[in-house]
């Protein structure tokens, strides 16, 4: 058959890497394409420019070139309902409904979701006026945590340390810095414990674990520095230890898709858990409605199975037929290479060499924000390539990924030189 992919990041390339190698591409006339992708993603695509808010463009494209799965990568289509209008055009889609992408779009939804399902998470407030903002916080300690409640590229959540910073992080948001996304906001006890990432396929019923990761949001080694999108990742989070991951799936994963279902809202694809292993227990973080970018990365270096079948099998509601994905024992690990200003403004049109030399010492790279200038593959992006490896053990999956980042010709750019950091120092401790 043939599929479209939607997106333009590491993660897509991923992506296509994966589901270039399904047995659903197997026919000569099958074909993958994708939307915009990248000239990673172009490796294993065919790229075609549509318009992804403009559901018409893309149903007709669907249809003239008979597409039999539609694989939507970003949150933003997802929110906009873009698998809502495939859907009721007959497409195949993996991805959730608009409805229940506010699982991602709504911080306030989702923690409304929880509280009514007795699903654990931090407590919380929402309100929706910086005044009602100050006489909320009245009732939390400090540090506390202040959310604008839509999509905001990440940037919309501050971990304040004094009241002062709190009671800015509120101000910005109803100064409209989020644009419609801060037109509510949501404020949030602080939780203390290490973060991981627990991923779930479902089809709005069955679900199926589909691995761990740890990511790391700040630009700096040793955590510091502003947020980013991610800068490295590594899978899987072995912080997450089978019993934790049982808590996870069934105190938090299944009481949500279950009360999706009951609300109408069944939610189709894949569920992110961003998760914190709390003395008291693991608690729900947020959802996003997708693979994390780099976290997808890492999970499809380790991914045994067929991702299209997979893919398939939840847009038709039949993952319970389907024999549980498998994933390597081995640990991944990627590491971002990023151009220099990133996460501000970052510098573009760097020139990029060296990747073959790169992939030569075993390691996979990602395009994330690459381009091409006439015959030169350049920077065009914050998040620039995404060196990835495995190894028995991080600390090998580790030396992999960074013996390989320095095959890497991009004065331009940078990378955090201590991806995998805790379970470095875990592993050489013996824990
Ligand atoms: P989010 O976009 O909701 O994942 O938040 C971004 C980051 O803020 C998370 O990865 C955590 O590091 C931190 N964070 C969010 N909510 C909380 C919370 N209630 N307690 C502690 N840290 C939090
Ligand atoms: N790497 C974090 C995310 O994709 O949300």
């Amino acid at each position: 058959m043939n599929i479209l992919l939607l997106g333009s990041g590491g993660r897509e390339h991923a992506l296509a890497w994966k589901l270039a190698q399904s047995r659903l591409l197997e026919n000569s006339g099958d074909k993958l394409f994708a939307s915009p992708g990248n000239p990673g993603v172009a490796e294993h695509a065919e790229l075609v420019a549509l318009e992804l808010s403009d559901h018409s463009e893309v149903l007709q494209f669907c249809s003239a070139q008979r597409i039999g799965l539609v694989v939507i990568g970003p949150e933003a289509p997802l929110v906009d309902g873009l698998a809502d209008s495939l859907r009721s055009a007959g497409v195949p889609v993996f991805g959730p409904s608009k409805a229940a992408a506010q699982l991602e779009g709504s911080k306030a939804f989702t923690k409304e979701l929880c509280a009514r399902h007795n699903i654990p998470t931090a407590g919380f407030k929402r309100v929706t006026s910086a005044s009602e903002g100050l006489t909320a916080l009245d009732s939390f300690a400090i540090p506390v945590v202040i959310k604008a409640d839509g999509l905001a590229a990440g940037k919309g959540v501050t971990v304040a340390m004094s009241r002062d910073e709190a009671e800015t992080a509120l101000a910005e948001i109803f100064d409209g810095r989020f644009g419609a996304a801060g037109a509510e906001a949501v404020i949030e006890e602080f939780m203390e414990g290490e973060e991981a990432s627990y991923f779930a396929l479902t089809d709005g019923h069955t679900v199926v674990p589909f691995g761990s990761a740890q990511d790391h949001k700040r630009v700096g080694d040793g955590d510091v520095g502003p947020n980013t999108g991610g800068m490295g990742a590594y899978s899987p989070a072995r912080v997450l230890t089978p019993l934790l991951e049982g808590e996870a799936l069934e105190r938090i994963v299944v009481p949500t898709v279950r009360a999706m279902a009951d609300e109408g809202m069944p939610y189709s694809g894949v569920l992110y858990a961003g998760l914190m292993l709390t003395r008291e227990g693991v608690k729900l973080i947020e959802y996003n409605a997708r693979f994390g970018d780099p976290e997808c990365q890492v999970l499809m270096l380790r991914f045994q199975g067929d991702l299209g079948e997979v893919m398939l099998a939840a847009a038709e509601n039949r993952l319970a037929t389907i024999d549980p994905p498998r994933f390597s024992d081995q640990t991944a690990l990627t590491v971002v290479m990023a151009a220099q200003g990133y996460p501000g403004t970052p510098k573009a049109g760097g020139a990029i060499g060296g990747i073959a030399a790169a992939e030569a010492e075993g390691a996979k790279v990602f395009h994330a924000g690459t381009a091409m200038n006439g015959d030169q593959l350049v920077a065009s992006g914050g998040r620039v390539l995404n060196v990835t490896a495995l190894g028995a053990r991080v600390g090998e999956a580790q030396a992999a990924a960074y013996a390989a980042a320095g095959r890497i010709d991009f004065a331009d750019g940078f990378c955090r030189r201590d991806i995998g950091w805790r379970e470095v120092e875990r592993e050489a401790s013996g824990i």
